[in-house]
């Protein structure tokens, strides 16, 4: 298999880590997840109790506490200066705040930079917001998955579950619908489907089949 790069994009649950892990996984490419990198940030924001709209400190937290990612079995683990963030970065308080940190022009430029230097020697599956818009307009396979906010917030809902993370139904609906509303609205590579990507409805479709329907692109494209 060629190592292109495919960009997978998306609102929040739209089931895009799902499928670029699977895709990473069977050609043999690096899968790297850019909300867990603006999460990330969200977390040292609250830990070291600098304010979500102080772009300058937020990036003095990037350039001092390295976030870097570990391919394991049980899937990818996310670090920052060595501590195993993956668990804490999913939480209610970062998910909550992540929207307000990462529509920054300075935080969104220090990131970017990351994910191309990952990208630049293709053979990677990245999924965000702004991949085939910003960080890899160049990607030979573009992807934007979108699913009804009903069956995104199901999802969320059972996958909190079996975290065995508390949340009522309707307040996670209403927090989807506020992030998704904040990320295609800001200024700044705001979520929006590339011009040359190829758009998925995931509503009511098996993983299996939407990995199918990718594959399928990129027999084609790649
Ligand atoms: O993908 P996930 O839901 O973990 O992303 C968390 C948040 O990170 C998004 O709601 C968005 O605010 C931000 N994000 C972004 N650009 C990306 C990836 C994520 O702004 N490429």
């Amino acid at each position: 298999m060629e190592k292109i790069n495919i960009a997978i994009d998306g609102p929040a649950s739209s089931g895009k880590s799902t499928v670029a892990k699977i895709l990473a996984k069977d050609y043999g490419f690096i899968y790297t997840d850019t909300g867990a990198m603006y999460r990330s940030v969200t977390y040292l924001a609250i830990k070291h109790g600098v304010a979500f709209s102080d772009a300058k400190s937020l990036v003095n937290l990037i350039h001092q506490y390295p976030i870097t990612f570990k391919q394991t079995e049980e899937g990818q683990l996310v670090f920052i200066d060595g501590e195993d963030v993956s668990q804490a970065i999913r939480q209610p308080d970062v998910t909550n705040n992540v929207s307000e940190v990462s529509a920054h022009e300075l935080v969104r430029k220090e990131l970017v930079k990351q994910q191309q230097i990952i990208a630049e020697n293709g053979g990677v599956v990245m999924d965000g917001r702004d991949i085939g818009t910003a960080v890899l307009p160049n990607a030979q396979v573009k992807i934007f998955l979108v699913a009804s906010v009903l069956e995104r917030a199901q999802r969320r809902y059972k996958e909190n579950q079996t975290k065995g993370i508390q949340t009522d139904f309707e307040t996670l609906k209403a927090e989807i619908e506020k992030r998704d509303y904040i990320d295609s609205h800001r200024e700044v590579s705001p979520l929006k489907q590339a011009k040359d990507a190829v758009l998925i409805d995931t509503t009511g479709k098996s993983i299996e089949d939407v990995v199918a329907t990718i594959k399928t692109v990129v027999k084609d494209k790649g």
